[in-house]
């Protein structure tokens, strides 16, 4: 498995958004705007191949001068519970680290709390309703 940046409006591009349509979205009936997916031209995109197979990826979007968000974290399905993840994840780290945040944070849903437990995230706040589903803001220092 190798990990990578893809750009926006790529091939890949287009690979990461079926991805994340189909692990994120379609499950809760929703997809994306285009006005939703512009806004990813300024952000940094993250997958994870083998091959020319995407088996995941993130996105991560700059908050201020210390702190980067960490969105649409997904795994295909077939794959989950294989280590992707929590590589991504430290790919991802690694990243934000070198680029000089401090704090990376995330909107988790509940369901994916223990997955970021796991990697030292700590629940920072209550229970909020995104895409109508329940979520938690995560954060850790990027030590
Ligand atoms: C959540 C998700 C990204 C995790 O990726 P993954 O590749 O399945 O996770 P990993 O195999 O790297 O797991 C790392 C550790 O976290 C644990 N873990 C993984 N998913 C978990 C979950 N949902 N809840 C609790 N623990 C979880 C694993 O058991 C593993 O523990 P271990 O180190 O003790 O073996 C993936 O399951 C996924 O895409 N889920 C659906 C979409 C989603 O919920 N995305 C997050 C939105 S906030």
């Amino acid at each position: 498995m190798g990990l990578k940046q893809i750009d926006f409006g790529t091939p890949e591009y287009q690979q990461m958004i079926e991805l994340r349509r189909q692990i994120l979205r379609t499950p809760l009936g929703l997809s994306f705007t285009e006005q939703e997916l512009q806004q990813e031209k300024d952000e940094i995109l993250i997958a994870a191949f083998d091959d020319d197979e995407m088996l995941g990826c993130c996105v991560l979007c700059k908050l201020d001068e210390s702190r980067i968000r960490l969105r649409q974290m997904a795994v295909q399905q077939d794959m989950q519970l294989r280590g992707i993840g929590a590589s991504i994840m430290s790919f991802a780290e690694n990243l934000a680290r070198d680029k000089g945040f401090r704090y990376m944070i995330m909107h988790s849903r509940n369901t994916a709390i223990g997955f970021y437990e796991k990697l030292g995230y700590k629940v920072n706040g209550d229970e909020f309703i995104e895409v109508g589903i329940s979520h938690y803001v995560m954060e850790k220092e990027l030590v």
